[in-house]
Parts: structure tokens; sequence; C-alpha cells
């Protein structure tokens, strides 16, 4: 028998023979046998059940399965050679060249002689946008109509037909984008899973696959409708096992589906949006920058509560910020009084005049940056855009006159100290204070929040850094 190094290995060297553009098209990309491992073992495959990947290429699902002791073993993909590369490795006449995103499901289980659906329906589908060359074959209109409403990618396709595979009851287990669980265009197809599937767990991946964009996650869930106290496991892989984080009922979740990593941080959420209305509301606009000319203002020309190359405005109603987000940095944000912002910036205009400073005060605080890092970029450690879609969801706490007027104070105070100076440091420390007092948050919340914060900020933004 193989190891699992071996088989990681073959098949790597099959990847890697594979023309990038081929690749490409088809979101081909293997997974190391040693995460489907972790994978079969969360999803509790039984003795006996029959266990389908779809889109299994060279087989790595199959192969961990296998030495699992697992034996009614089926899988499909579209590319020959990794078919044949499985059939001669496993042994096994249950692997066939087939197109599963284009036929349905009863067509795949026929070609494959299989006479009733699968138990456990496992794999990483591919993803790739469908566009130009990258299509799906299929005389179903319906379901080609149904894949555009959900998103347009193949790994939505990929999802769609899993439950026209899977039995009643049965386990889809697939490794798919992250963003699926909060990002709009996918909504539609997200509300109707939460709706209507038992979602078991969800393990955050983060950066998984070295040539794949973004990050990845493990999304399981039962093919039955959840029960009114069913609860979602969110998980975090270390690299060798998936790490228990946080239990959240299913019916929290109606929409965006956020990867809370303790019960701490859902009390803290629940707590920041039960209390205070979005900062959505709070504004007339947030929108890109337009000004194509050479004086406008670049995002790398900003920096916290000021610029690099220029005088902050004294006055005006607008605040400009860098249009790229990275949880090491923070939101990067100064006073634009009438400056003309490129397309690098976000440029945010208060409903109410006279709020920036206080608004400013707030998107550099911690609190703030803990917000929009774990509950809009949902943990991501991938540079993300302050666009309205994220932005517009922090919670805004008005704070009363004395509250605000001191947050001006602090901010109009950074605006002119030396930039990460002592005193900076010391006044941006005393606005974090100040910002957890205005939300409301207790000793312990705001020193978990801290905690996060340090963890992941880059150490030039305290002091002590
Ligand atoms: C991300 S790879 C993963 C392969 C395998 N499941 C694994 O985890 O290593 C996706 C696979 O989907 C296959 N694929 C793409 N489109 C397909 C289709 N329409 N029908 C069947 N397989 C397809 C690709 O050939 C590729 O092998």
């Amino acid at each position: 028998m193989r190891r699992n190094t071996d088989y990681s290995a073959e098949m790597g060297r099959y990847e890697t023979a594979l023309s990038s553009d081929y690749k490409k098209q088809n979101g081909v990309f293997y997974t190391p046998v040693e995460l489907c491992r972790r994978i079969l073992r969360e999803i509790k495959v039984r003795r006996g059940s029959v266990l389908l990947d779809p889109c299994c290429g060279a087989g790595s699902f199959l192969f961990a399965a296998r030495a699992m002791g697992f034996t009614r073993l089926y899988g499909a993909d579209r590319d020959e050679g990794a078919v044949a590369f499985c059939g001669d490795r496993l042994k096994t006449g249950t692997v066939k060249c087939l197109d599963t995103l284009g036929n349905d499901g009863s067509s795949v289980l026929a070609a494959l002689h299989l006479p009733e659906k699968a138990d456990f329906v496992v794999g990483n589908p591919p993803y790739a946008p469908m566009t130009g060359n990258c299509r799906i074959q299929s005389g179903d209109r319906a379901f080609l109509q149904r894949v555009r409403t959900s998103g347009k990618n193949l790994f939505l396709a990929a999802l769609l037909r899993s439950f026209e595979l899977v039995k009643d009851g049965g386990t889809v287990s697939y490794i798919i984008p992250k963003n699926f669980l909060h990002v709009a265009s996918y909504g539609p197809l997200r509300k109707e899973i939460l709706r209507q599937k038992a979602v078991v767990s969800i393990v955050d991946l983060g950066v998984c696959f070295k040539n794949v964009r973004g990050e990845q996650v493990v999304f399981t869930v039962k093919n039955r409708p959840p029960s009114p106290r069913h609860s979602v496991l969110l998980e975090r892989d270390t690299g060798t096992e998936f790490e228990k984080r946080a239990r959240i009922p299913q019916n929290f979740y109606r929409d965006e589906i956020i990867l809370f990593d303790s019960r701490e941080e859902y009390r803290i959420y629940r707590k920041l949006c039960g209390r205070h209305p979005p900062l959505g509301r709070a504004v007339r606009s947030i929108a890109r920058g337009r000004c194509a000319e050479s004086g406008a203002v670049s995002g790398k020309a900003i920096r916290k509560f000021g610029y690099r190359d220029r005088k902050t405005p004294e006055n005006g109603d607008r605040i400009l910020l860098q249009n790229i987000y990275s949880a090491e940095s923070g939101v990067i944000a100064a006073c634009g009084g009438n400056l003309e912002a490129g397309q690098t910036v976000t440029v945010l205009v208060p409903r109410e005049s006279g709020r920036c400073r206080y608004i400013l005060g707030l998107l550099h605080s911690r609190l703030v940056n803990f917000y929009l890092y774990k509950f809009c970029y949902n943990s991501s450690t991938l540079t993300m855009h302050t666009d309205a879609g994220y932005l517009g969801k922090v919670p805004y706490a008005r704070g009363n006159a004395r509250q605000t007027a001191a947050v001006e104070e602090l901010s109009a105070g950074l605006e002119h100290s030396e930039y990460l100076s002592e005193e900076w440091l010391e006044e941006m420390e005393a606005l974090n204070r100040l910002v957890y007092r205005i939300y409301g948050m207790s000793e312990e919340e705001s020193a978990y929040i801290d905690r996060c914060v340090r963890k992941i900020q880059s150490k030039r933004w305290s002091n002590g850094g």
C-alpha cells in the first residue's frame, strides 16, 4: 500500500504536468491526502457507506478513505488522465471519466452503476468564474439558470449537483471558497442552504492552496432541514487537526455566516449589533474616489489621521480612507476636506456635518478594527477593500456630547502630534479606552478585543511595539 506522502508526491507530479490554462479553466488543484483524512474523520464516515467524490481529480479523498479502511468508494472527473491515474493506483473500476456538473445526478449515478444515492459526497470541487471558455456544457437550462443566479462559479454548480447525488439525510462535505460565507452575490444560495439543510460544521482552512487565490473552508451539511435547535460547529485547521472554536445556533444565521472564533466573540458581536445601528445609516455615502488627475490623493498618500505629502485640511465634511485594508495595518484614514480623491481611496461623507473627526476616531479604534476584521472580513488575513458593503456594517455609537467632544479632541491631537511618536501612541491608547466606553464594553470584553487585535495588527500602532 502506498503511503500518503508517496501518493501526494505522485499526484503533485501529475498536476504540475497539466498546462496552467487547463488548470485555470477546470479549477484543478489537488488536496493533500492528510487534509482529506482530517475531513473524513470530521464527517464520521461509517463502515459500509457509499462515499462519492464527483470531481475526484487524482483521487486524494478516495485514497485517504481507502487507507482508513472504507471500501465502497466512487469517483468521477472530466479529466481522463486523472481518472486513469486513480484507476491505476487505487485498482478500482469505480472511478469514471464523467462531466458531473453538466450531467444531472441521476445520469451520473447511473454511469457509476450506483443503484442508490451516496451516503457521503465529498471533495474539493473546481472553483472558476464562468466566463469565456469556462462554461458548463449542459442542455439543462433550468440548472444553468440556477447556477447563473447563484453566482456563476463552477463550485456553486458542484454544490447544487451534490444535493442530487446524496441521500436524504446524507452528508455533503466540500472544500469551498471562504467568501461563499459572506459575499453578497452568493446570498440567494447561501440563504437557501441555511433554510433547507442542517449545516454540521465549517472549518476555516485559511489560505490553503499555494496557487489558488483566496481562503477556503470545509463546509459540511446534512441533506435534511435543520431542527429548530440545530447548531453549527465552527472550527479552525491547525495543520494537524481541526480545533473546535464555537457552536452557534443555525437559526442565528439568516444570510452571512460569520466564523466566530469563540463564544465570547459571538456575545460581543450580538451586543454591538443589538445596541448600535450600522454606520451605513449615519453616512450620506461611502464610495470610491474617481479623480484621475495627478494631484488627487492616492491611497498610499494617506496615513492614520493625516497625509504623507500634504497638510490635513482643517475643515470639511469628508473622510478619505485607503481603499485597501489589511488586518495588520487596520483602517488608514484622514479628514479629507475638499481634497480630490483617486480610485485607490474610499470617500466617506457623514450624514451630519461636523461628525468627521468623531467618526475618524472611531474608525481607527481597536474596537472598530476588531469588528471589521472579524465580522465584516470574516477573519481574512488577505487584503480587502474598505467598500460600502463592509464599512457600512460597522456599528455606529453616536456618543453623547461629552464623549463626542473628547473623541474629536483626540483625533485633532493625533493629526498634530508627531506621527508614531510616544505622544501619538499615548493619544491612540486614550482613544481606544474612550471608544470602548462609548460602545459600553466591559473590562473583559475590552481585554478580549485588545488581545485579539494585538495579535493581528502590526506592533507599530501601539505603545510597547
Ligand atoms: C480542485 S480539483 C480537486 C480534485 C480532487 N477532488 C482533490 O480534492 O484533490 C477539481 C477537479 O474538478 C474536476 N472538474 C472540473 N470540471 C469538472 C466537471 N464538469 N465534471 C467533473 N469534474 C470536473 C477537475 O478536472 C479537477 O480534477
